[in-house]
């Protein structure tokens, strides 16, 4: 009878949050058709949270899904590039808004949007295949009005950052990672001079400073974007220029699981073949180069390149992981990422998938990128675990992506460790979080 009961309530607390989840969705949701990330702290659209936003809605309301990708695609350039914020509305509640990133001088640029001159991971390929596996056949006319925009983004990136030809891609700029304060990037700021620039945060007005970038790091992501300008954005010009050029294991395995997802579904539309043919050229080479390049043997885990100094940044974090979901691994490779994330990263006292290797005196639990838990991260390590058949670390990524979210709401991030006596409330950032709200509705409709 008690347990009934018990299950009941559980039930219904799970209904509660559903409900609050879509809430937080059309709170957050703009007249222009587009979702910011987060009242106040993100007041714009962003390029990988609109992917995995559209995941949210597809749920329950299609036409928002469907509006989501049609926003974002509508921001790309001439030359297919597609920016990582686009500025439809106005604010001035976010530091550096559309004046300091001046996308204008790019002679490609949308001339519709104001938008920045950096991109983010390009998820918007494998979310267009998830929408249709939900959605089924009615979604196909969307997907072929709108695939050949995501294949130009692909293409760009394979004509202007791949410069040794390798099948992987640079990016310049921190804020490209989607992981803004990484411990990564450490050693790159510590090769630079950048001027002390002065200018008025507002991220710290919405959030605890002891979980943000500090002023210093900030001088330097303002330094890089003053570089790119000065060269007028032109890939060419920041590949020789930029302090900053980096291979992202995070980054080259979001555009993997895209190109299979776009193959996937130019074979569904058909009459593609030119297209198909160009990315799987992409996927040989770049796979191939991705195991040799990335893997780090003594880490058991893939990392991060800097192509300024020609090695390896040799530190572990969650998008060490995320090949996974890009099938980049063979299983015996597959199964010493699991025995690294089980070793470092997990353990009783603390939910997967902390964001920076907990063992290392560079992790900072709250603080950002530099420790705590993502449940957009949570999620491809899900699916990735998933495909790979470690179904009980993905249940366990699962439950515990659920847990925080059951336990403290719709955060930003998450403190990774369980019961501190440090930690009274382990969610950080900005709340009302509009991924954490999509990828809890996606992770609540599927049983796995
Ligand atoms: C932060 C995150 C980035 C995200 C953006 C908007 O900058 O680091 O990944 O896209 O916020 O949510």
């Amino acid at each position: 009878m008690a347990k009934a009961a018990n299950t009941y309530l559980v039930q219904q607390m799970k209904e509660q949050l559903m409900s609050k989840a879509k809430e937080v969705l059309e709170n957050n949701f703009q007249d222009g058709g587009f979702t910011i990330p987060s009242k106040g702290l993100y007041p714009f659209q962003w390029k990988w949270d609109s992917g995995f936003i559209a995941l949210g809605y597809v749920h329950y309301d299609l036409e928002k899904a469907k509006q989501e990708i049609e926003t974002l695609l509508d921001a790309q350039w001439e030359n297919g590039f597609i920016p990582h914020i686009i500025f439809h509305n106005d604010s001035d509640t976010y530091f550096p808004g559309p004046d300091f990133h001046e996308s204008h001088l790019h002679p490609q640029a949308s001339k519709k949007v104001r938008s920045t001159g950096m991109t983010q991971p390009p998820v918007t390929g494998f979310i267009l295949e998830r929408m249709l596996e939900i959605v089924g056949d009615e979604l196909l006319p969307f997907i072929k009005e709108h695939i050949d925009k995501v294949f130009e983004n692909h293409k760009y990136f394979y004509e202007n950052r791949d410069v040794n030809n390798e099948g992987l891609v640079y990016i310049y700029h921190n804020w490209e990672s989607g992981t803004d304060n990484s411990p990564m990037w450490d050693d790159i700021w510590a090769t630079m001079d950048s001027p002390e620039y002065e200018f008025e945060r507002r991220d710290t007005t919405h959030v605890d400073p002891a979980q943000r970038p500090s002023k210093r790091e900030y001088d330097h992501y303002l330094y890089i974007i003053n570089i790119a300008k000065e060269h007028h954005y032109q890939d060419a010009q920041i590949a020789q220029h930029s302090p900053f050029l980096v291979l992202d294991p995070l980054f080259n395995a979001m555009l993997i699981k895209s190109n299979d997802a776009l193959i996937n579904l130019y074979k569904r539309i058909g009459d593609s073949e030119d297209k198909i043919a160009f990315l799987e050229a992409k996927q040989l080479l770049g796979k191939e180069n991705f195991n040799k390049k990335l893997c780090n043997a003594e880490l058991g885990a893939y990392v991060h390149y800097d192509l300024r100094k020609n090695e390896q940044i040799p530190f572990v974090c969650s998008s060490s992981f995320s090949p996974l979901f890009a099938g980049i691994p063979d299983t015996s490779r597959a199964k010493i990422l699991v025995n690294t994330m089980i070793e470092k990263f997990g353990g009783d006292g603390r939910y997967l998938c902390a964001s920076f290797d907990p063992s290392h005196e560079r992790f900072n639990p709250k603080k950002y990128w530099r420790g705590p838990v993502w449940i957009n991260m949570n999620w491809m390590i899900h699916h990735g675990l998933k495909s790979y058949g470690f179904d009980e670390l993905a249940k366990k990524v699962k439950h515990d992506s659920l847990e925080l979210i059951e336990q403290y709401g719709f955060y930003e991030y998450f403190d990774a460790r369980k019961a501190h006596p440090e930690v009274t409330h382990n969610g950080y950032g900005g709340n009302n979080f509009s991924w954490s709200a999509a990828l809890y509705i996606d992770f609540m409709t599927n049983a796995d």
